[in-house]
């Protein structure tokens, strides 16, 4: 299958472009940086705000699969981040309707719902969190999201055109999750790190997702044969953390309501939607014994 995928210089575009390879797909990488997926294999450079850029790669191809963003909501006055990541995806949308792909897979994000970047602490009104939990952000990278995951159903409105956003985690290799979650652990003790915000572990819900899960799940829905524009969760089925969520929830977050099954080291965001429509379920889980031991 011909598919672009955008922000292949990028971690999950990169993973995603290297998979869809190896699977025998013919990928068309785009970046605003450069890089290559393989040898020999160039990413095609361009600022994927520009609809002309868009309209020039996207010939013949049957899928997009678009993870160019921003992905967190690094500028303090909130400018950069929602322009960039929401008129490169409405130019993305507008070329892949233009050109007649069948579909478009896109990432969206669990911060969408709003505890993850959220400056005043916040926490879910229930857990497991599904998609039907109020998105309660109050920054630009959750409301990027949300007008990307609206842009979509738009362009499904107006071309048929069809458009499945993923709800991601932290979603990273395992040796980068390790880190997350011994820091994460250790906080108190350790000198701080731009990178990992004090206490970003607990509003992230501990969730994680391996990288190679990312990219066979994309590779799932275009693949598939969805039809409408959606959003699904997809997370790990288990945290990154040792304690047990129940416990971590009444600590971290005591007014979340408990509604369904958080027992062990479950979870607290549902990916049951995505794994009864795609058939896709997380494989690469963390070694809980090494978790412990962190
Ligand atoms: N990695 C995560 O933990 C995570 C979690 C949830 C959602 N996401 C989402 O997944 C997607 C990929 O994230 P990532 O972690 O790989 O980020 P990344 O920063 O590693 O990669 C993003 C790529 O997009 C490119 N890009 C950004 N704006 C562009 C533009 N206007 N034109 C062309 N290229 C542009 C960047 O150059 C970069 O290479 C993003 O939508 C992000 O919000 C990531």
């Amino acid at each position: 299958m011909k598919i672009v995928v955008t922000g292949a210089t990028g971690l999950l575009g990169n993973a995603t472009a290297q998979h869809l390879l190896a699977q025998g797909h013919d990928v068309v990488a785009v970046d605003r940086r450069e890089g290559e997926i393989a040898p020999s294999h160039p990413v095609i450079v361009g600022d994927l705000r520009d609809l002309n850029f868009c309209d020039s790669f996207m010939s013949g191809v049957e899928a997009v699969i678009h993870l160019a963003a921003i992905p967190n909501p690094t500028d303090k006055r909130q400018h950069e981040v929602f322009s960039n990541n929401v008129v490169s995806s409405f130019a993305v949308f507008s070329a892949a309707a233009h050109a007649g792909v069948r579909i478009v897979a896109y990432a969206s994000s669990l911060s969408a719902y709003g505890f993850a970047y959220s400056e005043s602490w916040s926490s879910p009104k229930y857990v497991p969190v599904d998609e039907d939990h109020p998105l309660i952000y109050e920054e630009s990278y959750a409301l990027s999201k949300e007008v990307n995951e609206l842009s979509a159903a738009m362009w499904h409105s107006r071309t048929g055109i069809n458009f499945v956003g993923m709800r991601f985690p932290w979603t990273n290799l395992p040796d980068k999750t390790y880190e997350l979650a011994a820091r994460a652990r250790n906080e108190d003790s350790l000198p701080p790190d731009d990178r990992f915000p004090k206490g970003i572990v607990a509003k992230v819900l501990w969730c994680y997702l391996d990288l190679r899960d990312a990219a066979a799940a994309l590779e799932a829905i275009v693949k598939s044969d969805f039809k409408g524009a959606d959003t699904f969760n997809l997370a790990a089925p288990d945290t990154m953390a040792a304690e047990p969520t129940l416990e971590l929830m009444k600590k971290f977050h005591p007014t979340t309501e408990i509604r369904g099954d958080i027992s062990g080291n479950m979870a607290p965001y549902s990916s049951e939607r995505f794994i009864n429509r795609f058939g896709y379920k997380p494989q690469y889980l963390l070694d809980r014994a090494k978790l412990a031991s962190l």
